[in-house]
């Protein structure tokens, strides 16, 4: 008489063909690369990261190699002097001409609302100069990229936060629009 096999299956049982053999090259690779002072842009990168189900890095921990086979990259900095800090500036200016054409691109910031600031100078300038997200996407779209989302800006209660409340929530949303 045949022996019954250890392990009798009946295999017929599972649905191995219901499978995508390709799921893991069917996830979107992307990047949330950032920079920060005082912890407000970190935490909205990490937002958008956990939406993403991607890595966010500070901006000094990446080298334009990295971004090589990318689907989609994030970058943000908080606004300060109405602009992007220095190494957000010096990253994207690094990243190679040309190098993120087929990649969806989007920028953020970081800034305070004029209007909780109340003040004149302030709004004046702002009106003038405006914030870091829009300069980073123009960045990225010049080296390539394809504009994702316009950018976005999130808000902070003063110079070293708190972020407004429900602001995670509003990154995670818009960085999801990539998905
Ligand atoms: C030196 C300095 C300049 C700033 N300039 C601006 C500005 O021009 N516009 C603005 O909205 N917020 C400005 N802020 C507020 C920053 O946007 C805020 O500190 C930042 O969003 C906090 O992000 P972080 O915690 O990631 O550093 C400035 C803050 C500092 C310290």
């Amino acid at each position: 008489m045949r022996k019954k096999p250890l392990y009798d299956y009946p295999t017929n049982d599972y649905p191995t063909n219901d499978y995508p053999t390709n799921k893991r090259e069917s996830i979107m690779k992307a990047l949330v690369v950032y920079d920060s002072v005082f912890g407000n842009t970190e935490k909205i990168a990490q937002a958008m990261a956990s939406a993403l189900g991607c890595e966010a890095r500070r901006v000094t921990a990446v080298t334009p190699e990295q971004l090589a086979g990318l689907d989609a990259l994030i970058v943000g900095s908080p606004t300060q002097a109405f602009q992007a800090l220095k190494p957000v500036k010096a990253f994207l200016k690094g990243i190679p001409a040309g190098s993120l054409k087929g990649v969806k691109v989007a920028g953020f910031d970081t800034r305070m609302d004029v209007k909780e600031v109340n003040n004149a100078v302030l709004t004046v300038f702002a009106r003038a100069f405006g914030y870091a997200a829009e300069p980073i996407g123009k960045q990225l779209v010049k080296k390539g990229g394809t504009q994702a989302m316009p950018p976005e800006g999130f808000i902070v209660m003063g110079e070293k936060g708190p972020l407004r409340d429900g602001e995670l929530e509003r990154a995670a949303a818009w960085a999801g629009q990539l998905l």
